[in-house]
Formats: C-alpha cells, sequence, structure tokens
C-alpha cells in the first residue's frame, strides 16, 4: 500500500490559500472554490496531488460520487462482484475492513490498497471535469451514483456534523443549522457542489461514451438492485455465468451489502478510520439507508425550493431525478 506522504501534500497550501474563500457550514473549516466546485482544502490537496502524480491505467475503473449519495454501499457492491473469484463470503476483506479502505479515494492520496490489489478499482468525489486527465485520456471506465438532492442535503448535514464533533469537539453547537445548510446547498456551496453541476458533468459524459460511464441513481439501486449488480457485473467484465445465477451468487451479493447486514459487521459498528490526525467511527458511513428520509427534516416549501432549482439547472438535459 501507498500512502501519499503529508509534506508532498502540504506543498499545494500557497495554491489553494489564493483561492476564492466559501462558508464551509462551521467555523472551523471553509471551502474554496477550484474549477467551479467547492472543495474542503483538506481534500484539494489530494485532489492537486492526484492532478499531478495519479497517471491511470487503461483497465482502472473508477468509482465516482458527490458525498453522500451512497458510494459505501456501491463501493461495496464493485468489489464483492470484482473480487468474487479471489474470497469468498467468509474470506472477503469487506468483513474485516471499512469498504472505503478496501476502495480507495483518490483525493485522500491513497492510490492502492492492500485489500483489492487484483482490482483496479478506485474511487472519487471528484467532478468529472477535475478527474485527473489521464483519467479520461485513456478512456478508464466510470461507475457514477447520484441521489435526490434532499436527501442527499441532509445526509451531508448530518455526517458533517458528526465529523465537526470528532474533528473540533466542543465546535459541533458552531455547525451550520440545517435551515441555513440548506440554504447554502441551494446556492451551490456544498463539498464538491454546485451538487447539480457535479451531477450534469457525469450525465452528458455519460451520454457521450455510454459504454465508458456507467450512470446510477440510488433510488433505482434501491428499487432494482438485481438488475445493477448484473450490470454492474457487465460493466466491469466479470458477468454472471449461469452456474452462478443458478447458486444464488447475485442475491448473495446484494444480501451482503445490504445496509441492516454492512452496518451490523464488527469492523463498521466499531471500527475506526485516523483521518487528519483524528479518528472518525466507521459507523459514520452508515445512518439511515432509506429514501425520503429528507421529509423527517426539511419542510415541503423547502423541498419544493430544491426541486425548482434542481429542475431548472437540469433542464434540457434529459436528466430527471
Ligand atoms: P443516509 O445518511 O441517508 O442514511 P456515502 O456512502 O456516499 O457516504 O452515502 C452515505 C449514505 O448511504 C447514508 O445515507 C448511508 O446511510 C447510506 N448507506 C450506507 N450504506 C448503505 C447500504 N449498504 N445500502 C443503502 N444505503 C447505504
Amino acid at each position: 500500500a501507498s500512502k501519499t506522504s503529508s509534506e508532498s501534500l502540504e506543498k499545494y497550501k500557497d495554491e489553494i490559500s489564493g483561492l476564492p474563500h466559501g462558508n464551509g457550514w462551521s467555523p472551523s473549516q471553509h471551502l474554496c472554490l477550484h474549477k467551479g466546485f467547492w472543495f474542503y482544502p483538506h481534500f484539494l490537496q489530494g485532489v492537486l496531488h492526484a492532478r499531478d502524480h495519479f497517471k491511470a491505467k487503461p483497465n482502472d475503473v473508477f468509482i465516482c460520487s458527490s458525498m453522500k449519495t451512497g458510494c459505501t454501499w456501491i463501493k461495496s457492491l464493485c468489489f464483492l462482484i470484482a473480487t468474487r473469484t479471489q474470497f469468498d463470503d467468509s474470506t472477503s476483506p469487506l468483513r474485516t475492513t471499512v469498504p472505503h479502505d478496501c476502495i480507495p479515494f483518490l483525493e485522500y492520496g491513497e492510490y492502492y490498497t492492500e485489500a483489492g490489489p487484483k482490482t483496479p478499482l478506485f474511487a472519487s468525489h471528484l467532478p468529472y471535469t477535475c478527474l485527473p486527465e489521464s483519467v479520461i485520456d485513456l478512456g478508464c471506465k466510470i461507475v457514477y451514483l447520484c441521489r435526490d438532492p434532499k436527501d442527499t442535503y441532509v445526509s451531508m448535514w448530518h455526517f458533517f456534523r458528526k465529523v465537526v464533533a470528532t474533528i473540533a469537539p466542543g465546535q459541533e453547537d458552531l455547525f451550520v443549522p440545517i435551515e441555513e445548510g440548506f440554504g447554502l446547498f441551494c446556492k451551490g456551496m456544498s463539498s464538491y457542489g454546485p451538487y447539480w453541476e457535479h451531477v450534469l458533468g457525469y450525465w452528458k459524459a455519460s451520454l457521450e461514451r455510454p459504454n465508458k460511464i456507467l450512470f446510477f441513481k440510488y433510488e433505482d439501486l434501491k428499487k432494482e438492485t438485481e438488475a445493477c449488480v448484473r450490470k454492474l457485473a457487465e460493466f466491469l467484465e466479470c458477468p454472471f455465468s449461469i452456474e452462478e445465477e443458478r447458486e444464488g451468487t447475485v442475491q448473495n451479493i446484494i444480501k451482503f451489502c445490504s445496509f441492516e447486514s454492512l452496518s451490523n459487521l464488527e469492523v463498521n459498528k466499531t471500527g475506526k478510520q485516523v483521518k487528519r490526525d483524528k479518528f472518525v467511527e466507521n459507523n459514520i458511513y452508515f445512518r439511515k439507508g432509506k429514501v425520503g428520509d429528507w421529509r423527517n427534516y426539511l419542510s415541503a416549501e423547502m423541498g419544493e425550493r430544491l426541486d425548482n432549482i434542481i429542475e431548472e439547472k437540469l433542464s434540457g438535459s434529459g436528466m430527471t431525478f
């Protein structure tokens, strides 16, 4: 496993400090604008490092998503699909390793992991136009996952509130109230936002190169999980054989990756990851895993407001939520 050293990330501090700043939802962090998208400076260091140093190989596959759209889930599905001849159910690294350590994020500077050396799978929250050039030039395959913006926002708000409580204890009370954060999200000001631009970038690319970019919605993954998993396996060039179909491999993979099963694994219940020299609990990646949970936190008017913004921003693209 190779991990990018903190010194090699530090050198991007000057470039980043010169960028326009914006409200980062809490007093302890701000967002900065790079190529039309908002990033937390800490992640942007990794983004710029990947831009300068990451060289994709033609067979690499990238699992891309904006934050909180269900990447933990789709990563787990892809990992199990792609490694099913390497490991069986009881030996899969997913049993003992948080999904994010099975398929690393480019922008954390973690390009290779112990878990899946034979599996050229990478993950990224980067917008399409910010991916390292080699990914596009080589025509690497990309799986993209998006989610209803209202649920995405609510999930993100809970996530960052928990992160702040972990990395800046005592500051969680200063974290943005849900209504105010919603206003920022609607203005496009969120990690890797504007959310709709993130979605549009991959959507358009998927129309241009449908055999290279497979586009999913969280809600469809929930509704038609089997069909989506078969599509994923074909896309990853390891379709299920007749025998596997007969043995229920598809259903087993889905069961293993279900919210209930993944979130109840010991590693995901009580394990921790080091982030920014602080420990983040793995259970932060598992909250409810439901469609429509936004209704418990946002008013119908707020929902309508965001729906209208999204409709306008996506109009003419053919993409709808
Ligand atoms: P909620 O906060 O709405 O519960 P990401 O993985 O991109 O960080 O997204 C996190 C969201 O996906 C969270 O949504 C989380 O609960 C949900 N999630 C995590 N694992 C899941 C799974 N196996 N199936 C469905 N949803 C899952």
